[in-house]
């Protein structure tokens, strides 16, 4: 999942005086934001409500990544900062909690503490829905440390999402459907924090939806780590996937943009692919990591597929929504990468063409295989390869960007743009588009006419144009 928590403008709910104050700082990915806004919700009915500053915070929770190198660092470092203020609180005669979520407090758990004695409480990512008692008990004066893996669904005990809140968060939205991964890429760490695979029921994905779409949400990204993994039982009793999943979520009134993230090459199944020719709802754009291009890195990353594979499961995609927008994570010096290797990444990227991508240097991961390999690859290679990959990536995206120029299409409006006048949407293929204000307002789907790019946007005419 990608990077995108800090890019996000998080609303904060207006507070009196009296309430108690939380300021959530979230790192990492889409499910890191989704969990954020649940530990919100929950601490909102323990009478907290969100701030979008530490300085008048009661309570500054952090939801931290592992996903990379030096992320537990960021947070120590975040943690050095924030010994300061809450000195200053108490020197003014004020308390302030300070807790460590997400997947390093799940990687860390007591050492965090030890390490960073300013830590009132530690709670891993299975465990949020027991964060009022965290929360009461470290307000006590105890250290607390949640890490263990909950028993029961987490989900099942979160309070259900506040409608007030929803509004404020806007009208689109994360909804967890699965959590975990069973896959065990050698260099990945998720399957160590996150735990194994679970799918949450369909009834409760389901009554989570509807609730979202009668909050005013028209646009819903499931998230999973492992998404198109999800499995569940349909209201038939048969066994259902991710597409009959979708099938589902697309009749519900009101939800008419589905979307999902991030996807498995392995799990992409012929009734997944199938809801792509069919579903008018379900956007064209698809995060499809491949990580690497040659068969023989493929196999030590324990993929599971080949780089052919690959590219004939992306014809199949093509042939059933020829125009979807694809997306994909790469990764440069893997342990044994050698410059062929990196040249048969460089041509699957030309082979498939991406919309969109995210790149990264490999970074050894403690307790995963990819850290205990040897031949890693010294870090100027890394830089190298990662800068003629990004390079060629960037190109294609322009490509793509620059193809949609002239062409009309069907833009869900987000929020006011920068500029006064301005409204800023969404195309189906996940580009923002700035839109003059006249067009509509925030929760329409319009129709606009794209008439030029800027770095990373899409510009509109400045009026509707007939669908
Ligand atoms: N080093 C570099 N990149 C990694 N990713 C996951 N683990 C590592 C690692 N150890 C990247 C993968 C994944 C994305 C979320 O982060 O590309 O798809
Ligand atoms: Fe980071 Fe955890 Fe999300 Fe992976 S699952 S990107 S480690 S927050």
């Amino acid at each position: 999942m990608n990077d995108i928590a800090e890019l996000l403008d998080r609303e904060a709910a207006p507070a009196s005086s009296n309430t108690r104050k939380v300021f959530v700082k979230t790192y990492g990915c889409q499910m890191n934001v989704y969990d954020s806004q649940r530990m919100a919700d929950a601490l909102g009915a323990d009478g907290y409500v969100e701030t979008a500053t530490p300085d008048d915070a009661d309570m500054i929770l952090l939801n931290t990544c592992h996903i990379r190198e030096k992320a537990a660092e960021k947070v120590y470092s975040e943690l050095g900062r924030l010994r300061k203020l809450r000195d200053q609180r108490r020197a003014s005669g004020s308390e302030m909690l300070i807790g460590v979520a997400g997947c390093v407090a799940q990687a860390e758990g007591e050492e965090i503490i030890r390490r960073a004695p300013v830590v009132d409480f530690v709670i891993g990512p299975q465990t949020y829905h027991r964060l009022p008692q965290v929360v009461s008990k470290a307000r006590s004066g105890d250290k607390v440390v949640e890490t263990e893996y909950a028993i029961e669904d987490k989900f099942e005990k979160l309070p259900a999402r506040d409608e007030k809140q929803v509004r404020a968060r806007g009208v689109t939205a994360f909804l967890t459907v699965q959590e975990g991964c069973d896959k065990f890429c050698t260099f990945c760490v998720v399957p160590y924090t996150r735990g194994a695979e679970v799918s949450r029921p369909v009834s409760q994905i389901v009554a989570e939806a509807r609730k979202l779409a009668a909050s005013g949400v028209r646009e819903v990204t499931l998230l999973g780590q492992n998404v198109n993994a999800w499995h569940g039982e349909g209201p038939n009793g048969r066994e259902w996937g991710l597409g009959a999943l979708l099938r589902e979520l697309a009749t519900i009134e009101g939800l008419d943009r589905l979307r999902y993230t991030t996807s498995h090459p392995r799990d992409m199944d012929d009734a997944l692919i199938e809801a792509h020719r069919d579903l008018d709802s379900l956007m064209p754009y698809l995060h499809l990591p491949v990580q690497a291009g040659s068969d023989r890195i493929l196999k030590a990353m324990n993929r599971k597929h080949t780089g052919d594979e690959y590219r004939r499961l992306v014809d199949r995609i093509r042939a059933a929504r020829p125009d979807i927008a694809l997306s994909g994570d790469f990764i440069v010096g893997f342990p044994g990468e050698t410059d062929e290797d990196f040249e048969d990444t460089m041509r699957l990227i030309r082979d498939v063409g991406y919309a969109q991508a995210f790149s990264f240097k490999y970074s050894p991961r403690p307790g995963t295989p990819g850290a205990d390999m040897g031949a890693q690859v010294p870090e100027p290679v890394k830089s190298e390869r990662l800068q003629a990959l990004q390079a060629l990536l960037e190109e294609q995206q322009s490509a793509f960007m620059r193809g949609l120029i002239g062409q009309t299409m069907q833009v869900l409006l987000e929020k006011p743009g920068r500029e006064p006048g301005q409204l800023v949407g969404r195309s189906p293929w996940l580009q923002p588009v700035v839109c003059d204000e006249n067009v509509g307002k925030i929760g329409d789907i319009v129709t606009v006419r794209i008439t030029r790019v800027s770095a990373n946007s899409l510009i509109a005419d400045n009026r509707e144009v007939e669908p």
